[in-house]
């Protein structure tokens, strides 16, 4: 399976993707990896690993569109089977969505619907959340809002701040996005009539 991964940050998770194929327990080959942030640390990581890294800014668009336009050719260009949006913190256009549905999935930390959009481990704890986490979703127009393929939970424990709890999700969120793409890979999930299925049957 042939992945690009879109980032705009610190890239943990592209690495948990990268040391997975690594250690032959993830059949699938990162064939580029994009940003809209140029000194994103996921970029970095790509470059020593000899993939294609690719920065866009946003600045240098008039619209969404036209860099989503941009974006996505260059990500069209590698071929992907997969786009997976890994700490990628800007919105898609619904055509660049649209374009690529049941091709496109996003790691939210947090255990959707619950707290869509940003800031979501202080919102799990404004809100006295006892159960937190994270999700990997098909990405739809909606944001946050397209159909869930797995999730992972932890206990929110009563002393913590947003950075504990922050920290305990992303130790979760690892391998629940490698197991993802297994089942991805294996051609177990797809995404049919806006629906997950697992192995030819909706969730
Ligand atoms: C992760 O918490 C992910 O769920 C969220 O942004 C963070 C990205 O972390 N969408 P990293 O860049 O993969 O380290």
């Amino acid at each position: 399976m042939r992945v690009a991964v879109l980032a705009s940050g610190r890239g943990s998770n592209l690495l948990a993707i990268l040391d997975a194929i690594a250690r032959g327990e993830l059949a699938a080959q990162v064939v580029g990896v994009f940003s809209d942030k140029a000194q994103a640390p996921a970029l970095a990581h790509a470059r020593n690993c000899g993939i294609e890294a690719r920065h866009v800014s946003p600045r240098d668009f008039a619209s969404r569109a036209e860099f989503d336009e941009r974006l996505f050719s260059l990500v069209d260009a590698v071929q992907p089977d997969l786009i997976v949006c890994a700490g990628y913190m800007r919105l898609i256009s619904d055509s660049a969505v649209a374009a690529r549905t049941g091709r496109m999935i996003n790691i939210h930390p947090s255990l959707l619907p619950d707290f869509k959009g940003l800031h979501t481990h202080q919102q799990a704890l404004d809100a006295g959340a006892r159960r937190h986490g994270a999700s990997v979703h098909f990405v739809t127009a909606e944001l946050d809002g397209g159909p869930v393929i797995a999730q992972a939970r932890v206990p929110v424990e009563a002393d913590d701040d947003a950075a504990q709890l922050a920290a305990r999700v992303l130790q979760r969120e690892h391998p629940l996005l490698v197991a993802t793409l297994r089942e991805l890979a294996a051609g177990r999930v797809a995404l049919i009539d806006h629906r997950v299925h697992f192995n030819g049957r909706a969730l």
